[in-house]
C-alpha cells in the first residue's frame, strides 16, 4: 500500500514511525513532514492544506491512502475535495468529512451535538454581537471562575478563564467585537468544570470503533501546571484514574452516543475522535472534541499500540474495523518535549543539536517536533524541538529514561519540564 501522511510535527513523526513498521506499507510518503519523518519516509513539499497539489501527487504516486495529522485540512474539507473528485475519490481519507471535522471547527456545533446526544459536558449559551445582552445575564448565573470560548479554530489559544464576573464581561464583548477575528463572531459561554484532564483516542469506521491507549498531557511551560500554554511539554499514558468503570462511562455515554449520533445525522466520520474529558468526581465530561490525533499525546500513544496500525486504518477504510485487532502493551508510555528556551514566546532557531547519536543508542525513541538539517547537522528550526519518548515498568520508571537521554542531548537554551505525571 502507498501512504500519505499530511503534517510536520512530532505528532506525525510517531505516527511515521508507526506505519512505516507495517509490512502492508510499499512506499510511505510525508507532506510536509520534518527531519525525523525523513528517516522513516519520504517528505514531499507540500502544503497539508493545499489539496489541488496533494490531489495530483496522489494520482501521480497512486497513493491508496492519506492519513491527515492536523485539524486543518480536515476543518478545511480535505474528504469533500478529494470525494468531488472521480479520480481522487476512490483514495482512502482517514479523517472525518467536513461536516465531521466541525465537532472540532466550531465549538458551538460541538456543544449543539453533544446536547442533542445527551452527551455530559458543561452547560453553555452561544452568543454573537447581536444576543450579548442574553450572554451577560447567563454570565451573571454562573460561578467563577468564566469560560469563553471563540467558537472557531484559534490555535488552540481560543479559550479564556477568567477569575472575576467583571472581567469576563469585558472579554466577551472583546471577543465578539473581534479579538479572535471571524473565530470569535460566536462565543460559546461555559460553566467551570473542576477536575483533572485526559484525552481519550477513538479511531473509527463510521460503525464500529477501537479505543486507544488513555494518555494525559502537560500543556503549560511551566513546573506544576505554571506559566503559559504551549503546543505540549510531555504526556503520560496509561492514565490511572481512567480505569475500568471510568472508561465503561466513556464507552457508554460518551463514545457509543458520539459514534452513533454522527452516523445517525448522516455525517461521514472515518477516522480518529480526540476526547478531551475531565474528570469530576468520577463521571467523565467533555471539555473538547479534537477530530485528530493529540501532540504530544501520539507520541506516547503510539509506543503502546503492538498491533499493526495500517491493519487498523485499513480497516478503518473499509469499514470492518470490528474484524481487526488492537493489541496495547501493559507498559508505561511517557513523553518528555525538549523546547526552545525562551519558547512559547520568542526564541531562536538555528542552534546545533548534539548527543543525537548517543541518544538514539539507548532504549527510547525520538520524534523530531521542530528539527532541521543544515548542512549535515541537525539544528534546532521551532519552539518544539524532541519528543523523547521510553517505555517503563512505571510512570517512574519511564520518565527516568526520558530524562536521562533529555541529560544526553544537548542545545544551547534547552528546556524542558522535570515533572511530568507530577499529578497522576
Ligand atoms: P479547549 O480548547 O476547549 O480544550 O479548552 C482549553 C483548556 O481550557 C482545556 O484543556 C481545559 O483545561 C480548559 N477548559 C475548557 N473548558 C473548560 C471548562 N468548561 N471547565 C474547566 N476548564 C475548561
Ligand atoms: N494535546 C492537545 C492537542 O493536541 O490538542
Amino acid at each position: 500500500m502507498k501512504i500519505l501522511l499530511l503534517g510536520s510535527g512530532g505528532r506525525e513523526h510517531a505516527l511515521a514511525w508507526k506505519i512505516a513498521q507495517s509490512p502492508k506499507v510499499e512506499k510511505l510518503f510525508i507532506a510536509p513532514g520534518n527531519a525525523g519523518t525523513g528517516e522513516v519516509g519520504e517528505n514531499v513539499n507540500i502544503k497539508a492544506t493545499d489539496f489541488a497539489a496533494l490531489g495530483a501527487f496522489a494520482l501521480e504516486e497512486s497513493i491508496d491512502m492519506i492519513v491527515v495529522g492536523p485539524e486543518d485540512p480536515l476543518v478545511e474539507g480535505i474528504y469533500d475535495h478529494f470525494q468531488s473528485n472521480p479520480c481522487l475519490k476512490n483514495i482512502a481519507i482517514i479523517g472525518p468529512s467536513k461536516e465531521g471535522a466541525r465537532l472540532e471547527g466550531s465549538k458551538e456545533f460541538a456543544k449543539e451535538f453533544m446536547h442533542r446526544h445527551h452527551i455530559p459536558t458543561a452547560r453553555y449559551q452561544s452568543v454573537t454581537a447581536d444576543t450579548l445582552n442574553e450572554g451577560l445575564a447567563f454570565l451573571e448565573t454562573l460561578e467563577a471562575p468564566y469560560v469563553l470560548k471563540a467558537d472557531g479554530l484559534c490555535a488552540g489559544k481560543g479559550v479564556l478563564i477568567l477569575p472575576t464576573l467583571e472581567e469576563a464581561k469585558k472579554e466577551l464583548k472583546e471577543m465578539l467585537g473581534g479579538m479572535f477575528g471571524n473565530a470569535s463572531a460566536t462565543v460559546v459561554i461555559e460553566e467551570f468544570l473542576s477536575g483533572i484532564e485526559c484525552s481519550v483516542f477513538v479511531l473509527t469506521d463510521g460503525d464500529h470503533y477501537k479505543v486507544l491507549p488513555v494518555a494525559k498531557d502537560y500543556k503549560r511551560i511551566g513546573e506544576g501546571d505554571k506559566g503559559l500554554n504551549t503546543g505540549g511539554m510531555g504526556s503520560v499514558t496509561p492514565v490511572p484514574f481512567a480505569d475500568e468503570v471510568f472508561m465503561e462511562k466513556v464507552r457508554t455515554r460518551i463514545i457509543e452516543p458520539t459514534v452513533n449520533g454522527l452516523k445517525a445525522e448522516g455525517i461521514t466520520y472515518k477516522g480518529f475522535i480526540f476526547l478531551g474529558l475531565i474528570n469530576v468526581k468520577g463521571e467523565p465530561m467533555v471539555i473538547e472534541y479534537n477530530v485528530r490525533m493529540g501532540d504530544p499525546e501520539t507520541e506516547s500513544v503510539m509506543l503502546r499500540i503492538q498491533s499493526d496500525l495500517v491493519e487498523l486504518l485499513e480497516g478503518v477504510a473499509e469499514g470492518n474495523l470490528d474484524a481487526r485487532s488492537l493489541v496495547i502493551d501493559p507498559r508505561t508510555a511517557t513523553c518528555v518535549m525538549m523546547v526552545s528556551g525562551g519558547y512559547p514566546e520568542a526564541y531562536q532557531k538555528g542552534y546545533a543539536i548534539n548527543g543525537l547519536e548517543a541518544a538514539r543508542a539507548t532504549d527510547s525513541i525520538l520524534f523530531h517536533a521542530g528539527t532541521a538539517m543544515k548542512d549535515g547537522q541537525a539544528v534546532t528550526s521551532g519552539g518544539r524541538v524532541l519528543a523523547i519518548c521510553s517505555y517503563g515498568n512505571d510512570k517512574a520508571d519511564a520518565l527516568a529514561q526520558c530524562y536521562k537521554v533529555a541529560d544526553m542531548i544537548d542545545f544551547k537554551d534547552k528546556n524542558y519540564r522535570r515533572d511530568i505525571g507530577f499529578d497522576l
